[in-house]
């Protein structure tokens, strides 16, 4: 079984969101698999460019969106995009400067975000979407 399954109850209901959070678990699978076939030290230079690429593209799209329906904890949800991002550049650093054991290291961390962003600060942004008053789950594209 994946350690990296997509569940309908991540979901923001928001396409582009949704579509970026996917991305995300995408990248940890083949992680999980490359270091489970042995795999791994190939994997991780262009891996861990993907997590700093995404982190950019990802978090800008987010903060737009949540500017947009006036998210109360933006700057509490803002600081932990900036913590990831932190985490990654030193990730990137040391894989670029030839350091090949960190797979699993990066592995935990990106389990960790699954669950403890997107699991819980990401579905915040969505409960406050619900709350919002005449906007159907489906009401709101980006
Ligand atoms: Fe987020």
């Amino acid at each position: 079984m994946s350690l990296f399954a997509w569940q309908e109850n991540y979901a923001l209901q928001v396409p582009r969101i949704d579509d970026e959070h996917k991305l995300l678990f995408a990248a940890g699978d083949k992680l999980h698999k490359a270091i489970v076939t042995g795999k791994a030290a190939a994997l991780l230079e262009p891996l861990i460019d993907e997590l700093a690429d995404y982190g950019r593209t990802h978090f800008a799209h987010e903060e737009e969106f949540m500017v947009e329906i006036r998210y109360p904890r933006i700057m509490a949800h803002k600081g932990e995009h900036q913590a990831f991002t932190k985490r990654v550049e030193v990730f990137r650093q040391a894989v670029h400067a030839g350091d090949r054991s960190l797979a699993l290291n990066i592995l935990q961390f990106l389990k960790n975000w699954l669950v403890e962003h997107i699991g819980t600060s990401d579905a915040q942004v969505r409960e406050h979407l619900q709350k919002q008053p005449g906007s159907g789950a489906t009401a709101v594209n980006v």
